[in-house]
């Protein structure tokens, strides 16, 4: 009698522990589907946010292009067919007969006048299109020609500090310059316009792996945080050109004492 009581007792206690052994796998399992499902979840969530930041970023791309494509349109349009439109009607007075000669020299002289004014303008567009000097000499001059071009004087002072020269860039693509070049000329632009900058320094160092461009402005700063900011295209298009070179990008601002950026490439 006293052993089948302890017999039932035993299966029981097998029974309970196969019972809550069983109780804790199911909540092992519950748990690693929640915990795979959150985790899942989490990771499309961020390769949604990753997904509408490259579309904004593509977005800003093509507005620029927009934006560049009519500036150059519009160039084209004032500067030159107004001038070549000029030069035609001038050409076509020279052939009216019985013009005396003060009134052909008059013609020739604005002729010539106007043609001096389209070649200018071909000039401007074109650099502005491509620095050339850029293709001649390298980032580094053109980088040094930025800074003259834009110091004016006790107004704006740019200092360039960059004691590699242009083996600095050769040790990068190539095809990276213009983007190097294209963030530097938008920053330099941002702070005459927004920050109202009277100094700006540009400065180039590297350590074994990476190089470090460092640009500073003594302007307002941005008004509030930078994310704020970035209502324009020229701060996104400088992202994107961040992400081309495969760099780190970072940026502090105090209001009333200008911007600090730091490139790591
Ligand atoms: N150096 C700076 N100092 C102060 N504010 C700045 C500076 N750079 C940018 N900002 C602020 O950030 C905003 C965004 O700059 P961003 O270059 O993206 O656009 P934008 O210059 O206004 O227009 P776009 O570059 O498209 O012509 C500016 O409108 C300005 O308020
Ligand atoms: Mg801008």
């Amino acid at each position: 009698m006293n052993n089948s009581t302890s017999e039932i007792e035993l299966i029981y206690t097998v029974i309970y522990a196969f019972g809550a052994f069983f109780l804790m796998a199911i909540a092992v399992v519950v748990f690693i589907y929640y915990a795979r499902k959150k985790i899942i979840q989490k990771e499309l969530e961020k390769k949604n946010l990753e997904i509408a930041y490259q579309k904004e970023m593509l977005n800003a791309a093509i507005l620029t292009q927009e934006k560049e494509r009519k500036r150059i349109a519009r160039d084209l349009h004032d500067d030159i067919s107004s001038k070549i439109n000029i030069i035609s009607l001038n050409s076509h007075f020279l052939n009216v007969k019985d013009l005396s000669e003060t009134e052909i020299k008059q013609i020739t002289s604005n002729i010539i006048d106007v043609s001096a004014k389209v070649l200018e303008s071909t000039r401007r567009i074109s650099h502005d299109l491509l620095p050339p000097i850029f293709e001649e000499f390298g980032i580094h001059v053109a980088i040094e020609e930025l800074c003259t071009n834009y110091s004016n004087g006790n107004l704006l002072e740019i200092e360039y500090q960059n004691p590699y020269k242009q083996n600095v860039f050769d040790e990068i693509d190539k095809n990276n310059h213009l983007h190097l070049f294209r963030i530097l000329q938008e920053l330099v632009n941002n702070s005459i316009r927004h920050g109202k900058a009277t100094k700006i320094k540009i400065e180039l160092n590297k350590n074994k792996s990476n190089r470090i461009l460092t640009y500073e402005d003594n302007g307002i700063g941005f008004d509030d945080t930078y994310e704020s900011n970035k209502k324009g295209l020229g701060m996104k298009n400088i992202e994107s050109r961040v992400e081309f070179l495969n760099a780190n990008f970072k940026i502090e601002s105090v209001v009333n004492q200008g911007v600090k950026i730091v490139l790591n490439f």
